[in-house]
């Protein structure tokens, strides 16, 4: 008897059947579309196998094997797709990121057996159930470069991820070229977490990421990290930044990890939170905060401009009100829609339509809950980034070498099992989606980033996109499914964690 194939798709379609039939896949298969989905399919199998496909245009003899790629708005909803795999490959996409995400499930179909490479056959009806799948780069605490974030958005995209949230500017360095304040830069960039090598994108690479992103469909957010998170300001533009608070967490965890305490207009390499601050009754600072936010927003194709928000325990919370209501009509001004992390839904006047960031544990801590109700209140709504699950940094196990604890520890279980409309008393409506941050305290490499990364993320981009009532939604179908990414992985230099409750699997 043969046994039907583990279906081998993360994230799980909306409706799927795949068989153990195979298309073979050899030079004489030709694809057709548009230029760029072709290409980019195309150099996608040859990574992987080594064999180069050829391409026809549109208008081209369609005699012979062929995969087709088209768009056709009544076959799919936004960004979703259909797919088909007999004697030929079919994917018909609702819009360019629906047919983009047929081109990854097939990329996922492809499998080597005996008898070489082949596309599983296969029907598949798909579309996201958020429509906004975030993860986040922590690039302040450790700087990756363009490469490396390329590579990082290549891999995320595989999961049908659509956002790439950067955080570029914290107390341990900035990292975002911005011309009104040069010192940024030649200052304020050069160092990182531990004494780490530090850097900054210029606007031609920043505008390179964008592009690269755009691509895949995805949308950078940026992130500058405001009022508090901003001890680097400070080590260029000390007018702008207050001494440091010393709070009793800061020192407890300074002591037990052996870092210095901070110190006005030096740069800070601990990775302590919740000490610094912009001065936040001088007007320098919003000229200043107007200016940032213009230049990225002149680089930001996308809606969206992160002010952060989180840890201001040095902003006393009358000042902290005046800044996020101050700040988010800065970001409004200049044509954009702001995003802050929850705490900011404590001030009562933040800009209508701001969307907020909850990172609390899913059971809600403290004023987190009606922080981030307030966001719905004011017209806006919620991405659900809960750290005791979705927290990409966080150990998967107690003697992790690398990560953090304090959210918990979070094996692939853990992250797998959540549900974003069940951690709020919100509309459901009001959750647009997910987003799996990445901060990089301990991650000096892109490898260690990837070690994190991968596979939670996997888990991530499943909570996000499948529909949440599927039969094979299920830890046990999840973790068959997934060990069939391991090979992919492989083929793209991923340096994933082979965490033991997952049967990975060799081709
Ligand atoms: C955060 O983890 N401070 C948003």
């Amino acid at each position: 008897m043969v046994l039907p194939h583990s279906m081998p798709l993360v994230p799980l379609p909306l409706a799927a059947r795949v068989g153990d039939g195979r298309m073979p896949v050899s030079e004489a298969v030709r694809v057709i579309g548009d230029p760029r989905p072709v290409e980019q399919l195309i150099t996608a199998i040859a990574e992987r196998t080594g064999i180069r496909l050829s391409r026809s245009d549109r208008n081209g003899d369609s005699a012979g094997t062929v995969i087709s790629l088209t768009i056709d708005p009544d076959a799919a909803g936004p960004e979703g797709y259909t797919l088909t795999v007999g004697e030929s490959v079919e994917i018909v996409g609702g819009d360019e990121a629906g047919l983009f995400y047929g081109t990854r499930t097939l990329l996922q179909l492809l499998r080597q057996d005996d008898e070489g490479w082949g596309f599983l056959h296969s029907e598949i009806s798909d579309a996201p159930r958020f429509e906004r799948r975030g993860v986040m780069l922590d690039v302040t605490r450790h700087f990756f470069t363009v490469a490396e974030v390329l590579k990082f958005i290549d891999a995320t995209s595989a999961l049908k991820f659509n956002h790439l949230h950067l955080h570029l500017t914290d107390d341990q360095g900035w990292r975002i070229q911005i011309d009104s304040w040069p010192k940024l830069t030649t200052s304020a960039s050069q160092t990182a977490a531990g004494g780490d090598p530090g850097g900054f994108y210029s606007k031609a690479e920043y505008r390179t990421i964008v592009e690269y992103a755009a691509a895949r469909h995805m949308i950078v957010i940026p992130e500058i990290d405001l009022p508090g998170h901003t001890h680097a300001i400070g080590v260029a533009y000390p007018e702008l930044v207050e001494a440091p608070v010393l709070n009793d967490g800061l020192i407890a965890e300074s002591a037990r990890l052996g870092q210095p305490l901070p110190v006005q207009g030096e740069p800070y390499l601990g990775w302590g939170v919740g000490h610094s601050s912009v001065r936040i009754h001088d007007e320098r600072t919003y000229g200043f905060v107007r200016d940032v936010v213009r230049e990225i927003a002149e680089l930001t194709p996308g809606p969206y401009i992160h002010i952060g928000g989180d840890e201001s325990l040095g902003t006393p919370q009358a000042d902290f009100d005046v800044f996020v209501e101050r700040a988010t009509a800065i970001v409004v001004e200049q044509g954009k829609i702001p995003i802050a992390w929850h705490e900011v839904g404590a001030a009562a006047g933040i800009a209508e339509g701001t969307i907020g960031q909850y990172w609390g544990k899913t059971t809600p801590e403290g004023t987190h809950a009606e922080e981030a109700a307030h966001f719905v209140e004011r017209g806006g709504a919620l991405i659900m980034s809960p750290a005791d699950v979705a927290y990409l940094d966080m150990k998967y196990s107690d003697d992790f070498p690398l990560g953090l604890t304090w959210a918990g520890v979070v094996d692939v279980r853990r992250a797998y099992d959540w549900e974003p409309t069940a951690v709020l008393d919100v509309p459901e409506a009001a959750i647009i989606g997910v987003e799996a941050p990445l901060w990089s305290e301990t991650t000096r490499t892109i490898g260690d980033v990837e070690q994190l990364v991968f596979p939670r993320a996997a888990a991530q981009a499943e909570i996000a996109w499948s529909p949440r009532d599927a039969p094979e939604r299920t830890w046990e179908s999840f973790r068959a499914r997934l060990a069939t990414l391991a090979p992919l992985w492989e083929t793209a230099r991923i340096d994933f964690h082979r965490a033991e409750e997952i049967p990975w699997t060799d081709r």
